[in-house]
């Protein structure tokens, strides 16, 4: 057998977010959340990413309306009756790993209850046993975008600092129900996008105020001082607890090799991908943040207590998702966008897309691999990648998925040339290893898994599951440890 790249015990997975999986989304107790008010969005413009405005108007408009194929995530893939059957189906891949998501709208209903609902707690506790049971690792992610209305309502989002306090109590709940079963966390994913898509990651949703820009920093602000506190509370509760940092990292090359392009390129890192990762595991604000600031008039309010929390309880490992890379130039006017992960990018001339005009890069996955780990030292968990396709099935119901594999194998590679150059990897969560719903368009036909899923964009089908080629193919590179891809 051709010698594995990867290390002994390296963590192969897939992850998935309650909010676009799990459905039931008014069953036992859950109250809405901001994918509950989001429409199905099909974007017939590839070449733009376009973020949907959630306003108060769209939110009272969906509290009036059950419709479920309106808005599609209500229904998810129906996993919180599923559960069992699909992870069986991970394991039968061979999963080491599985992360998920909780859904805080689950836990506390109503934002600031006095207890959590005994109800959702107990569904988590099947999902965690279930996952143990097939000797998979839980990797919990606390909030995937999907911020609770009644949080917007009853106090404005993460502008308002309250929620670090409910925030906190909501993580106390889960590091003491789940110790000694749940040792990988994620206080918040992709942390970075809430700046784009301040209404998904923070619920901010006032877009006409006098600087909107300033509202998410300070949201942003909270959310630093809340995931400090938690990690702090995360390793006073299981000193074996690892408590992640994530971002989606928007890897950027100079468009040339202008000296002024790298300039640009350099500014673009530090704002869209170091910045966040630099508070959570360095434990300071950067400079270029505070310069950044003083220019777009932002003044935060930072609290006793604030900075000194953030020093202290940093991150344990570097999380990333790697979707697309994009390029720098000082000059734009002659280039062209495409589209990328919540936002549009300028496209790189030498590289492919897929059909909704992403980038496709795997060298890039290699090259910021490197760069993080440098710049952190800390072990890194890559808890996203792939991209999303569409797939047909065959008259015998088969799915041929050459595509899916290809990326994946490509991007795989990349990662044990990275670990050949001595990056310290933890392990690898490949993004829907189910097909559910798409988060930017609530489309299902957006499909990223080894396992399809019989339901079309208008939640028709019989929710049937199918292992696809790449489940068969994925089976094998666990089975390998990478060796074979
Ligand atoms: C990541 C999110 O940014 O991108 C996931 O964490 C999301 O929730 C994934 O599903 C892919 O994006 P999309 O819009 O294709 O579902």
């Amino acid at each position: 057998m051709i010698q594995s790249l990867f290390p002994e015990g390296f963590l192969w997975g897939g992850a998935l977010s309650a909010c676009q999986a799990e459905g039931a989304y008014n069953i036992d107790g859950k109250s809405l959340t901001i994918p509950d008010v989001m429409k199905f969005n099909s974007n017939n413009d590839r070449k733009v990413t376009k973020q949907m405005k959630i306003n108060r108007e769209m939110i009272e408009e969906a509290k009036n309306d059950p419709d479920t194929v309106k808005y599609p995530k209500r229904r998810g893939i129906d996993f919180y009756h599923t559960f069992r059957e699909d992870i069986a189906l991970f394991a039968e891949m061979g999963f080491k790993v599985f992360r998920y998501s909780i859904a805080w709208a689950r836990v506390f209903p109503g934002g600031d209850d006095s207890a959590p609902n005994e109800k959702a707690l107990q569904f988590y506790d099947q999902v965690i046993e279930e996952c143990l049971k097939h000797g998979m690792e839980p990797l919990i992610t606390i909030s995937h975008f999907d911020t609770p209305i009644v949080l917007i309502d009853k106090f404005g989002g993460w502008y308002n600092r309250r929620l670090v306090d409910l925030y906190v109590n909501y993580c106390e709940v889960l590091f003491k129900r789940y110790k000694g079963k749940v040792k990988y966390w994620v206080t918040f994913n992709e942390i970075n996008m809430s700046v784009k898509a301040g209404a998904k990651t923070l619920g901010i949703i006032e877009y006409d105020a006098p600087n909107y820009e300033e509202m998410l920093f300070q949201g942003l602000h909270h959310q630093f001082v809340a995931a400090s506190r938690a990690t702090r509370l995360a390793h006073e509760i299981d000193p074996g607890n690892q408590i992640g940092s994530m971002v989606a990292y928007f890897t950027t090359y100079p468009y040339t090799c202008k000296p002024e392009d790298a300039l640009q390129m350099q500014k673009d890192d530090q704002m869209k991908n170091q910045f966040f990762l630099d508070v959570l595991n360095l434990g300071e604000y950067p400079y270029y943040a505070k310069t950044y600031f003083k220019d777009k008039n932002i003044t935060l309010h930072i609290e006793d207590g604030d900075l000194d929390s953030i020093r202290t309880h940093t991150a344990d490992y570097v999380g990333m998702s790697y979707y697309n890379s994009m390029i720098s130039s000082s000059d734009t006017e002659q280039l062209e966008l495409t589209a990328g992960n919540v936002h549009s990018v300028y496209k790189n001339p030498h590289l492919p897309e897929n059909e909704w005009g992403w980038q496709i890069d795997p060298v890039g996955l290699r090259y910021t691999l490197n760069l993080v780990y440098d710049r952190y030292h800390k072990p890194v968990f890559i808890l996203e990648n792939s991209s999303g396709f569409y797939d047909k099935v065959n008259v015998d119901g088969t799915v041929n998925d050459p595509y899916r594999i290809e990326f994946l194998r490509k991007h795989i590679e990349q990662m044990g040339l990275a670990i050949q150059d001595g990056v310290e990897m933890i392990g690898y969560t490949m993004w829907g290893p189910i097909d559910m719903i798409s988060s930017s368009t609530s489309e299902m036909s957006k499909r990223y898994g080894f396992i399809y899923v019989d339901q079309d964009d208008y939640g028709n089908g019989t929710m049937k599951r199918t292992r696809k080629d790449s489940f068969y193919w994925y089976q094998n590179v666990i089975r390998t440890n990478g060796a074979e891809l």
